[in-house]
């Protein structure tokens, strides 16, 4: 098993990467201090396939182990749906002893660790993450929340797990698109802080996408590292952690403009990182050949390269505000300088985004 420290002083925590360990956590939580209650917020789709084995590891560890369910989707990741998860916490009598554990991708985990953030004032809470975006991504560095009608993620705290408790097994019965969703966020590290990661990447790509369990472990222990680093350098992102939005300013205004129906996140993310880089091309911060690397080890992947000729341009000006009135404005960019290094560029003028849109 591979442990990654989150170095936080009182609230750190390790994020530890392994394979069949799901049936180990009761045990693993012993130690934590932890009140006799502990909660299991999963979906159907998830808790099917490794609910029982948790909910058993619990039991035998001694803990009084209830489950909380909330649908399968993005939309659930709401106000309403957190409502639920409250009433069935109080219910089952948690105290500000209790914990819950957020058994699924990063829907199940934003949510849960949002709730966990202001249950009675905050309370432990434990990420499992099962999909590989959740386990590269979003299970480390404590942003939590829920969706608003107005915004996604619009809600939320800075609130960290006591542990990270990865089983790559369950990738095993991840769909495809959502493996590759994941792995979208792999070469994001790789572009901002790793070459080697990114040749790795580029070396091993038939391995990863058969799930060969070395290289998948490497790719999850990586990207874990490189989050930890940041994350413990810049916790409530008021400087170096925005450079993990690399890719997602241009991804987020794709993903509204096409009313989050046509892209996953991580795919919105592949086409904006290889935007960005152009743009860093356009700008004259980054040399030609390795916008072209990055563009081609994305395509390579069967990410999502180039924006579809029917897409609403105007949208994804207007989602960035830089529609008719404010095309004057500048906006903040991570922008790439080499593979492995980016720098984060604060005045980049809306008629150049207008113009790399339209090029
Ligand atoms: P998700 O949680 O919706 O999971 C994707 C799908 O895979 C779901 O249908 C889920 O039920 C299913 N699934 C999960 N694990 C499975 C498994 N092992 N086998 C089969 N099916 C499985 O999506 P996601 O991509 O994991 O997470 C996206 C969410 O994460 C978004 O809400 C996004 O805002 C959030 N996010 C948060 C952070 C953060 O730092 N907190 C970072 C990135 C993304
Ligand atoms: N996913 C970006 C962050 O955690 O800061």
């Amino acid at each position: 098993m591979k442990k990654i420290r989150v170095d936080l002083a009182e609230r750190s925590y390790d994020i530890t990467v392994g394979t069949n360990v799901l049936k180990k956590i009761g045990d693993i939580l012993r130690p934590f201090g932890l009140g006799p209650k502990i909660a299991i917020v999963s979906n159907p789709t998830v808790f099917s396939l490794y609910g029982r084995p948790v909910v058993n590891a619990i039991k035998k560890a001694g803990f009084d182990a209830c489950t909380v369910s909330i649908p399968d989707g993005e939309e659930y990741k709401s106000l309403l749906w957190l409502q639920h998860i409250y009433n069935e916490l109080l219910a089952h009598k948690l105290d500000r002893s209790s914990a819950l554990i957020a058994l699924g991708g990063g829907v199940i985990g934003d949510i849960t660790g949002f709730a966990a953030s202001t249950y009675m004032r905050g309370i432990s809470y434990v990420q499992m993450p099962t999909t590989l975006l959740a386990q590269v991504d979003s299970s480390v560095g404590g942003k939590t929340g829920v969706n608003h009608h107005l915004g996604k993620n619009m809600i939320g705290t800075f609130w960290q797990p006591r542990l990270v408790w990865i089983d790559t097994e369950t990738l095993k019965t991840l769909p495809g698109k959502e493996l590759l969703a994941g792995i979208a966020e792999v070469i994001k590290y790789g572009v901002i802080w790793d070459k080697e990661l990114f040749d790795f990447l580029d070396d091993k790509k038939g391995k990863i996408l058969d799930l060969d369990e070395r290289a998948v472990k490497q790719i999850i222990k990586r990207s874990c590292e490189i989050k930890a680093d940041v994350v413990s350098r810049d916790e409530r992102e008021s400087g170096l952690r925005s450079i993990l939005n690399f890719g997602h300013t241009l991804g987020h205004a794709i993903e509204t403009a096409t009313d989050y129906k046509r892209y996953l996140h991580g795919e919105a993310v592949a086409l904006g990182m290889c935007l960005e880089a152009r743009l860093s091309q356009k700008l004259k911060l980054i040399d030609t050949k390795e916008v072209e690397r990055i563009t081609r080890l994305i395509d390579s992947f069967g990410l999502p390269s180039a924006l579809p000729a029917d897409i609403d341009m105007e949208r994804i000006l207007s989602s960035m505000q830089l529609d008719k009135k404010a095309i004057a404005g500048e906006l903040k960019f991570v922008l790439p300088e080499r593979i492995g290094r980016v720098r984060i560029h604060k005045g980049v003028a809306g008629r150049a985004i207008k113009d790399l849109l339209k090029s």
